[in-house]
């Protein structure tokens, strides 16, 4: 069957999904105090997301992307990642994560049928990323990335945040690990969030500022591939990675989105940063309620915003991207 289209004549058949809204790390821009402590509103069990996956199948949708909080903090995410992709129809499984358990994991979600991992890591530099993260172990997690790799998972990818800090030195690393090894690295402009204000005002670098350094540094523009989503990549000759740019702040941006977004707890949501979120658990209770469930999500997706307003600083009910997983 043809995928789903929105009221603009976008394709819809990607679904990011969130398998729990807690997070070990405290990244500054995020969660600088980390998860709220108390009882997490109980995530999706592993039925619930079976149901929901295929009930996106039905409608064409034939990527899914697990993403958190941080979702390997859920023991059974080789099994959800299993569920997934044994759905028919579906024909990519990713996984968005810190990575912290990723050397451990990564041949486990490999033989699980992923099919593409980004880690985010934001610095390469053992000081700079427990600042920025809380976390210590920048050690284990640039094993955990090379360990995708040596386990066969087809697509790895980096995600940096870009950070007015990131210095010249830390710049060339990066580009580095890219010419031995077949690593997309994308440099993500900063997004404000309802909480986040202060810092990104403070912090904020701009992709541009990014493109005019790769530009220097002799990276020339890709042509475009259909994986490519909202990156624009650039290669250099001598290395068998690239670098990836996501600039959300330019103009057009949303006008090749293709994905919607469901929480932790069963919510949809049509945009990161749109306000609106349509319930979809109470349908996930049986498989009896298929065909209700196939009905809701097709006659929500008809009122997908056509662009966020990130330029206005709206930011809406997005208080943090740690509950939908950026
Ligand atoms: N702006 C840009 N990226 C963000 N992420 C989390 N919050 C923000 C933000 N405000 C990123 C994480 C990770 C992905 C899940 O989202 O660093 O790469
Ligand atoms: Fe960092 Fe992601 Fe956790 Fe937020 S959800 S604190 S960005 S690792």
């Amino acid at each position: 069957m043809g995928t789903l289209q929105d009221a603009f004549g976008r394709h819809i058949h990607y679904l990011r999904l969130s398998v729990t809204d807690r997070c070990n790390f405290r990244c500054v821009y995020c969660l600088p105090q980390g998860c709220a402590k108390g009882p997490e509103s109980a995530p999706l069990s592993l039925e619930e997301i079976e149901r929901l996956a295929r009930g996106f199948a039905r409608l064409g949708f034939w990527k899914v992307r697990l993403t958190g909080g941080e979702p390997t903090t859920r023991p059974d995410i080789a099994e959800i990642t299993r569920s997934i992709s044994d759905i028919p129809g579906i024909r990519r499984v990713g996984l968005t994560t810190n990575g912290y358990r990723l050397a451990g994991i990564a041949s486990a979600l490999c033989g699980a049928g992923l099919t593409s991992l980004n880690v985010s890591l934001d610095s390469l530099d053992p000081e700079r990323f427990a600042r920025l993260t809380g976390c210590s172990r920048l050690e284990s997690i640039v094993a955990g990335v090379e360990a995708a790799l040596a386990a066969g998972i087809p697509s790895v990818k980096v995600n940096v945040v870009l950070l007015q800090d990131l210095c010249d030195r830390e710049l060339d690393q990066f580009l580095a690990w890219t010419r031995h090894l077949p690593l997309g690295i994308r440099f993500i402009e900063l997004m404000q969030t309802g909480e986040n204000g202060a810092f990104f005002r403070q912090h904020h670098l701009s992709a541009e500022w990014m493109r005019r350094m790769l530009q220097s540094r002799g990276w020339g523009r890709l042509a475009r591939e259909e994986s490519d989503g909202p990156a624009k990549y650039y290669g250099r000759s001598g290395h068998v990675g690239k670098v990836g740019l996501i600039a959300p702040y330019t103009a057009g941006f949303c006008e090749t989105c293709n994905r919607v977004r469901v929480s932790s707890t069963g919510n949809l949501r049509l945009c990161l940063f749109g306000g609106e979120e349509i319930p979809l658990r109470h349908l996930l209770q049986s498989h009896t309620q298929e065909d209700d469930l196939v009905r809701l999500i097709e006659s929500s997706i008809e009122a997908k915003p056509a662009s966020h307003r990130l330029q206005q600083g709206h930011c809406e009910a997005t208080t943090n991207l740690a509950s939908i997983g950026g």
